[in-house]
C-alpha cells in the first residue's frame, strides 16, 4: 500500500472503531485533529506521514474508558499497523506519540520528545480550547454528571496528577485546571499562533459567564 492508501485505510478502521464513542473522542475529534495536523505541517518541519498516522490513531482506545489501562491505545494501534505492514520505525514513532500525547502526562517530567509528537500534541491541544474546546468540556461534564459551576468549590489552581484524575469539580473549574493553560503549553511556533485566538475566545466566554452568573447583564 502507498502512504495515501494507508492513511485512508487507517481512517476507515478508526471511524468504525469509534462509531459508538459518545464523548470528546469521537471520529469528528479525530478528523479535526488530523486537519489541524495538516495545517501545522504546512509551516513546521516533521515527517508528515508519521504525524498524520498518529493523529488518526491517537485516541483509538482511551484509557479512561478501559479500566485505566494506559497502554491499550498504543497496543491497539501497533497491532493494526503491523497488520497492514507499515514499516517498523514508523510504527515505533506512532506508538511513542500515542503514549506521550495526553494532557495528563504533562504533569510528569517530559520523558519523550520528537518533532512529530510536538506537531500532533499541538493539534490535539487546539481541539481542547476555543469554541470547540468549550463544547467538548461541557459534553464531558454532562457525561460525568458534573455541575457547570459551583462557587463554593471553585478555586483557580490545581494541584497534582492524582488530584486532577480524581477531581469531580465543576466544568468551569476545568477551564482553570486545563483549558486556560493550554496556550502556554503549545510546542511549535505555528501551534502557539493558532492557539491565541482560541485562548482569547475562552477569556471572552468566561467574562460573559461570570457577568451572567452575577446577574450583571
Ligand atoms: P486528552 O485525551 O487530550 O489528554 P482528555 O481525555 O483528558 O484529554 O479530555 C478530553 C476532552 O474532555 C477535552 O476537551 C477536555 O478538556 C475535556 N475534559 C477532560 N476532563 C474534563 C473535566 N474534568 N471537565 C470537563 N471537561 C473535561
Ligand atoms: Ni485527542
Amino acid at each position: 500500500m502507498n502512504e495515501e492508501k494507508i492513511l485512508e485505510t487507517t481512517a476507515e478502521y478508526v471511524k468504525q472503531k469509534l462509531r459508538n464513542v459518545d464523548s470528546g473522542h469521537d471520529w469528528w475529534h479525530i478528523q479535526r485533529v488530523w486537519n489541524y495536523t495538516k495545517a501545522i505541517l504546512k509551516e513546521e518541519r516533521a515527517n508528515s506521514f508519521t504525524c498524520q498516522l498518529a493523529a488518526i490513531l491517537h485516541d483509538i482506545a482511551d484509557h479512561k474508558f478501559h479500566a485505566g489501562d494506559e497502554n491499550i491505545g498504543a497496543e491497539t494501534a501497533t497491532d493494526f499497523l503491523a497488520e497492514i505492514q507499515v514499516p517498523q520505525p514508523i510504527t515505533d514513532e506512532v506508538k511513542n506519540i500515542i503514549q506521550h500525547i495526553s494532557f495528563t502526562k504533562s504533569f510528569d517530567k517530559q520523558s519523550y520528545f520528537s518533532p512529530e509528537l510536538a506537531v500532533v500534541q499541538d493539534a490535539d491541544r487546539l481541539d481542547a480550547i476555543g469554541a470547540i474546546g468549550i463544547a467538548r468540556a461541557f459534553t464531558y461534564g454532562g457525561f460525568r454528571n458534573q455541575e457547570i459551576h459551583n462557587p463554593e468549590t471553585f478555586f483557580k489552581e490545581s494541584f497534582n496528577k492524582e488530584a486532577y484524575k480524581q477531581a469531580r469539580n465543576s466544568t468551569l473549574h476545568h477551564f482553570y485546571d486545563k483549558l486556560l493553560k493550554v496556550k502556554d503549553k503549545m510546542n511549535t511556533k505555528t501551534g502557539k499562533r493558532l492557539a491565541e485566538n482560541r485562548h482569547e475566545f475562552l477569556k471572552t466566554y468566561l467574562n460573559q459567564f461570570f457577568e451572567e452568573w452575577e446577574g450583571l447583564i
